[in-house]
């Protein structure tokens, strides 16, 4: 039998364990032109937990009793597609199973193996780093001589966000929830200052490391971290707005405090949605994946293993376990 993780109920504030189920379902039948497909990684991503809400008409929700679907890495097994050979490495929104079959292939992109690992498909060269790319670079904008604070700095985007900001001359300080994770962004990412925002107070750290005020800040995580930033923020300074995960699993809306500063100081707050900039993920791969291969930046992976610990992995993946970008893993390579 194939197995697959369903939307048990959806979840009201900190999402748990009970709105999963793992549940037994036929083998999927493959048809004329469809392609069958063997799951090797799952991505987890924060943007999941709004989906397991009923959602805006914009962006409907996941059903009750129908399967998680993220970005998922999978290998060929059998196929009636002329554009897919058994073998072939492939990604695709896919159900959380172990098998899925793809009527006609449609959405399914070939991983080119040149790249590297296939699993920075969905990581370092796909949705996240493409993200941190746009976010940093395009709407951020750093030049040699400003102070760049990024939040939720060990994680999947914040990891790359601060490496290519600081590629770019500028000075880049990191905040993360555990020492481990200060420590990785610091030695391992080449930030220039970290801190540990569950033990320091944020305003001092902010004094602390970045004395002459946040040129650009590069928002992961909303909530009293924005607030933060809004305070220490430059005349001048841009905002790309990436997410607000802080609120994720909060009921209602808390609000922003201080946000007069957009006014009085002129800041740029710009929120991006990464399925605007999708057409730029092959010149972003192929900028950034030498970076990757020459060890010129560096890129953690946090892999789980087993599709029954899936639902875990996300809600740990959220509550701040992984360093760096959390996967499951369902089959080998
Ligand atoms: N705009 C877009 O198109 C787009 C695309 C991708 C991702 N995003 C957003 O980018 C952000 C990062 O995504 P990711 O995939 O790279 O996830 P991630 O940073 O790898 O993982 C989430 C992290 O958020 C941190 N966190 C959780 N609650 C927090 C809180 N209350 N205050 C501060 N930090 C908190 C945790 O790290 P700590 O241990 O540091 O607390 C956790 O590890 C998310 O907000 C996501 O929604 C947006």
């Amino acid at each position: 039998m194939n197995q697959r993780i369903v939307l048990a109920q959806r979840p009201s504030g900190w999402v748990d364990e009970a709105c999963f189920a793992l549940e037994a379902c036929a083998e999927p039948a493959v048809g004329p032109e469809d392609v069958l497909l063997e799951s090797i990684y799952l991505s987890t991503d924060p943007y999941l937990r709004g989906r397991m809400n009923a959602g805006p008409s914009y962006a409907p929700g996941f059903a009750l009793g129908q399967p998680i679907v993220s970005r998922v890495i999978a290998r060929v097994i059998a196929s009636n597609n002329a554009h897919f050979q058994v073998g072939d490495v492939v990604w695709g929104f896919l159900a959380w199973a172990l098998r899925s079959v793809v009527p006609r292939g449609e959405g399914l992109h070939k991983i080119d193996p040149a790249l590297g690992r296939i699993s920075h498909a969905v990581s370092a060269l796909g949705m996240p780093g493409l993200t941190a790319w746009v976010g940093a670079i395009e709407i951020g904008q750093p030049a040699p001589g400003d102070t760049v604070y990024v939040s939720s700095a060990a994680g999947a985007v914040g990891q790359l966000a601060g490496q290519f900001a600081r590629r770019a001359g500028a000075r880049v300080v990191g905040s993360a929830g555990s020492d481990d994770k200060v420590a990785y962004v610091r030695d391992r990412c080449g930030f220039d200052a970290a801190f540990n925002y569950k033990t320091t107070d944020l305003d001092q750290a902010l004094r602390t490391h970045c004395p002459n005020g946040i040129d650009l800040y590069f928002d992961n995580v909303g909530g009293a971290t924005l607030e933060a930033a809004l305070r220490h923020a430059n005349v001048g300074a841009r905002f790309p707005v990436c997410g607000m995960i802080s609120a994720y699993n909060e009921v209602g809306d808390a609000g922003i405090k201080g946000l007069q500063a957009v006014l009085s100081k002129r800041i740029t707050m710009t929120g991006f949605i990464i399925y605007d900039h999708v057409h730029k993920l092959a010149a972003y791969q192929a900028r950034v994946a030498p970076w990757l291969r020459s060890g010129e930046l560096v890129f953690h992976e946090d892999i789980v293993q087993g599709l029954e610990r899936a639902p875990a992995a996300l809600i740990g993946m959220m509550k701040g376990e992984a360093i760096g970008k959390r996967l499951v893993q369902v089959a080998a390579e």
